[in-house]
């Protein structure tokens, strides 16, 4: 390999073309469930005022404490890299009125976000995300249909080891009880937390879930769970979520202990994690966040949604599924003899098979014409159309090796046998 001193920067990749046809597919996946549950695909932009993220995702979190590429522009406005998508679609939402629209607005999207994280397996400093949000509907059906999706697109995708866990946070208010009763259980055993759960006691104290500090999971072992503490619109929010899911014969493990990395949330959370990942074993999470778009000044506006990690999916599916399966029916090399005086009818015949919906290619190497036959065998052409001088040519089946002249007037029927 050739070596240049430029690189991808630390925690990104290149997508070369194989790893870009596995990508595709799981993109074509993903649109067609989409699509057929109605969600429809929007995009926002790459970056984003940093207030959106600091406001929308919290202050507190990980994220906006540690993660984001944040960098002003050329009038001094500080601009963010987006780290995630939920916060720019209710932005959007808001900013286009959509809460005048029929509710609940459905919406999908795919796309790169960018996290400075600490690189390791199945986790990048430029990473994908596939998602939905479905903004307008408080219904328990909402977040079991949006659930749903995400394990049809991953049993779809044959991704396997997947399990579904599930909690919720209650609301806002009637959270709130309980985070001083956490902060309690925390602030009596102070002296085995980890510096960084110490420091969250009072402003995100459910983070200590999350900790990886062995001192810190002692004390969470102990704490008091939310999900036990539930009551009445809350709880029976989430009974329907998991008798809808039951309903739909969709396998959950109530934890107890789930949290998300962003404050939005409210009531239902999700993770779908993958045995066959390894720490990052989350390959898609997401839940309810009630809040957040009359956060960024719209209306009270209940919502749910999840996201998953392309790279991740692609991770779980190992490679050996990778294999895409997708070459064309008729994929067509378009070869000559003598290349210069039969460029012009060459480049015609391409557009003639291309406009037809073909796969077509020719010589662009110079090679000879057994060259050229050679190389349409190595990239996967099933005819070669050979032109002769003087207005003849040949087409061969490169499966079966027959060779037979032709009409070049009808080359797409000749191809097809017609069914172009
Ligand atoms: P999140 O859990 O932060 O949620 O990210 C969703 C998914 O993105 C993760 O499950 C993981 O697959 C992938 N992901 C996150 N960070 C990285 C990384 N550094 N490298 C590779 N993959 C990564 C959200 O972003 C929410 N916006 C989800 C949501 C939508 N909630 C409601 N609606």
């Amino acid at each position: 390999m050739a070596k240049s001193k430029y690189q991808a920067p630390r925690g990104t990749f290149d997508v070369l073309p194989e790893a870009a046809r596995a990508r595709a597919r799981v993109e074509r996946a993903a649109a067609a469930v989409f699509a057929r549950a109605g969600y429809e695909p929007v995009a926002t932009p790459v970056f984003e005022d940093t207030e959106l993220f600091e406001r929308g995702v919290g202050h507190s979190t990980d994220i906006v404490r540690k993660e984001m590429f944040t960098f002003e522009d050329k009038g001094g406005r500080s601009l963010t890299l987006r780290p995630e998508g939920t916060a720019p679609i209710c932005r959007a939402y808001v900013e286009h009125g959509m809460h005048k629209l029929a509710q609940p607005v459905k919406l999908s999207y795919v796309g790169p976000f960018f996290r400075h994280e600490r690189p390791q397996a199945g986790r990048y400093r430029q990473f994908h995300q596939l998602g939905v949000e479905c903004i307008g509907a408080d219904s328990p059906l909402a977040d079991a249909e949006a659930i749903g999706l995400l394990a049809d697109l991953l049993a779809e995708l044959g991704v396997p080891g997947v399990e579904l866990r599930l909690g919720s946070l209650g609301s806002f208010e009637a959270r709130q009880a309980y985070l001083e009763e956490l902060r309690a259980h925390l602030r009596a055993n102070e002296g085995e937390l980890s510096k960084d759960v110490r420091e969250r006691i009072d402003a995100n104290p459910l983070r200590a879930f999350d900790s990886d500090d062995e001192g810190t999971q002692g004390v969470m072992a102990s704490a008091p769970r939310l999900v036990d503490r539930l009551e009445g619109e809350d709880a029976e929010h989430f009974e329907e979520v998991r008798s809808l899911l039951d309903a739909a014969g969709i396998a959950y493990e109530i934890d107890t202990t789930l949290v998300r990395g962003l404050d939005y949330y409210t009531r239902t959370i999700f993770s779908f994690v993958c045995d066959r990942l390894g720490a990052q074993s989350e390959i898609g999470g997401g839940g309810r966040y009630d809040g957040l778009v009359e956060q960024l000044g719209g209306p009270p506006t209940p919502a749910t949604g999840w996201a998953a990690g392309i790279e991740r999916i692609l991770l779980a599916l190992g490679e050996e599924e990778l294999e895409t399966g997708d070459a064309a029916d008729h994929h067509v090399f378009v070869a000559s003899d003598d290349a210069a005086e039969l460029r012009p009818r060459t480049i015609a015949i391409l557009g003639e098979l291309r406009h037809a919906g073909l796969t077509a290619q020719t010589d662009l190497a110079g090679r000879g014409l057994k060259g050229q036959l050679k190389h349409a065998d190595r990239i996967g052409a099933t005819h070669v159309v050979i032109l002769e001088q003087g207005g003849s040519a040949q087409l061969r089946d490169m499966e079966s090796g027959e060779q037979r002249s032709i009409e070049l007037g009808s080359v797409v029927a000749e191809v097809t046998g017609g069914e172009a």
